[in-house]
């Protein structure tokens, strides 16, 4: 299904008119449809059925409460990156049980603060981190009568190549992220030695936007060796948590599946896991983030000027690098469409923000409707790792962030105002 799409040669989201939003929360807005959240989270959720698991949202993708609470309620855990994620899953009233707790680098006041609500695994991925954290949980016990004992998890690099962007893989020994397979099986004996730490479970993590299913049966494979000489070893796990990574079309389908893109489907992904999957006898965890948010949201921005010189078409538009990472960062293309279509010619532009860089376009070289200053634009496939990236660069005040839900829109986030731009800082009195 399509949840952003043309009635009347105007684009809606769900049951309603991109523009009513823009008239009354201003632009640039991020717009999230609940319903294509959660058509993602069931497609990915039916296409395990039979395997016990659990779906983890990683909340890093797209951290609004709301959008965490909807994933909830349809009966997801939570993957939190940090205190922050940590903090924002408590209060959009998320259990804690429910909750994983990730990071190559946790500080000893995150991992106090997740030992105390009780979390459901903590991922670990240093010999170091094993101390740390058992020193962390003995320092919060009161004798024998409470003893915090720490559920883990060890997080496996397992070096397969997932083929994806650089800076998004995460599962190759050159990368920071988790233990390598030959010192697993040390990491775990070390984690049972040691009295505060209760093993759980064992994870990976290999990348993001991966569009081949081969990475994840080769890095899987690679856990459930070690899944089963931990057993032979007495050494029994209770997750099994492969992480996140399952790629998205960017050419503006726009639902949850993956028709027309190089990825597969929840379902093609699931039936070539299954083998693996079926014999390890653990729970499995999953913890997708881009799956089940990047096609449900949208940045909507208003033209604010055209210009052309000899070499080029500009469209300037409201929202920018600080807005929408992606294009700068990642070279990533996302597909942008007029929100109202015209008759106007297609010309080829550079679609850009008002930041003080070169590098800052949402675009380049795009085939576009011709637009004029006030039309509105739809930046597509934004629900993923689009708000979370913004910032205040240039002091330009974060988007509003909107859930639409058949026919009615809220508002789930304010666009900041300018007192929250300074709101943190003070001048210094006695400062010349
Ligand atoms: N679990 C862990 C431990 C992760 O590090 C990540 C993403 C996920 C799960 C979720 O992965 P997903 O299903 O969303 O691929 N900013 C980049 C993406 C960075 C992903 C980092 N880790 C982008 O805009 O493409």
């Amino acid at each position: 299904m399509n949840f952003f799409d043309y009635h009347n040669d105007e684009m809606m989201c769900e049951g309603v008119r991109l523009g009513e939003i823009a008239e009354r929360v201003g632009t640039p807005a991020y717009i999230y449809s609940k319903r294509a959240l959660l058509d993602a989270f069931h497609e990915f959720d039916s296409a395990f059925a039979g395997i016990d698991h659990l779906v983890c949202y990683s909340m890093k993708a797209n951290s609004n409460l709301n959008v965490c609470k909807i994933f909830y309620t349809a009966g997801s855990g939570v993957d939190c990156n940090s205190g922050g994620e940590f903090f924002r899953a408590l209060k959009a009233g998320v259990d804690p049980h429910r909750i994983i707790f990730t990071g190559v680098g946790k500080t000893e006041e995150e991992m106090r603060m997740v030992l105390q609500h009780d979390v459901m695994m903590i991922k670990v991925e240093s010999f170091e981190e094993l101390n740390v954290l058992n020193d962390v949980a003995a320092s919060m016990s009161n004798g024998l009568s409470e003893k915090k004992i720490a559920p883990v998890g060890i997080r496996i690099n397992p070096d397969v190549d997932p083929k994806t962007h650089p800076y998004i893989s995460t599962g190759l020994s050159e990368n920071k992220f988790g233990i390598e397979a030959s010192q697993a099986l040390n990491a775990y004996e070390l984690a049972a030695s040691l009295p505060n730490l209760r093993i759980t479970g064992i994870d990976m993590h290999i990348g993001s936007q991966i569009t081949q299913v081969e990475p994840f049966v080769e890095a899987c494979n690679k856990m459930a060796e070690l899944t089963a000489k931990l057993k032979q070893r007495g050494i029994v796990l209770e997750h099994f948590d492969i992480g996140g990574g399952l790629g998205v079309s960017y050419n503006g389908s726009n639902s949850g599946s993956n028709p027309g893109s190089d990825s597969p489907t929840p379902r093609q992904f699931a039936d070539s896991l299954r083998p693996v999957l079926k014999h390890v006898g653990c729970k499995i965890l999953f913890e997708p983030g881009r799956f089940l948010t990047a096609n449900a949201g949208i940045l909507v921005t208003k033209v604010l000027y055209t210009k052309q010189n000899k070499k080029k078409n500009f469209v300037i538009v409201d929202a920018a690098m600080n807005d929408l990472l992606r294009p700068s960062l990642y070279n990533a293309f996302h597909e942008i469409k007029p929100v109202k279509k015209t008759k106007n010619e297609t010309i080829t532009a550079d679609i850009v923000g008002p930041v003080c860089e070169s590098g800052d376009f949402l675009a380049k070289n795009r085939e576009i409707q011709k637009s004029k200053r006030g039309e509105l634009l739809a930046v597509m496939s934004a629900g993923a790792y689009g708000f979370v990236m913004s910032s205040n660069y240039n002091s330009r005040r974060r988007a509003a962030e909107v859930i639409v839900d058949g026919t009615k829109f809220f508002i789930a986030r304010e666009r900041e105002t300018y007192d929250n731009l300074v709101q943190n800082e003070h001048l210094i009195d006695g400062l010349k």
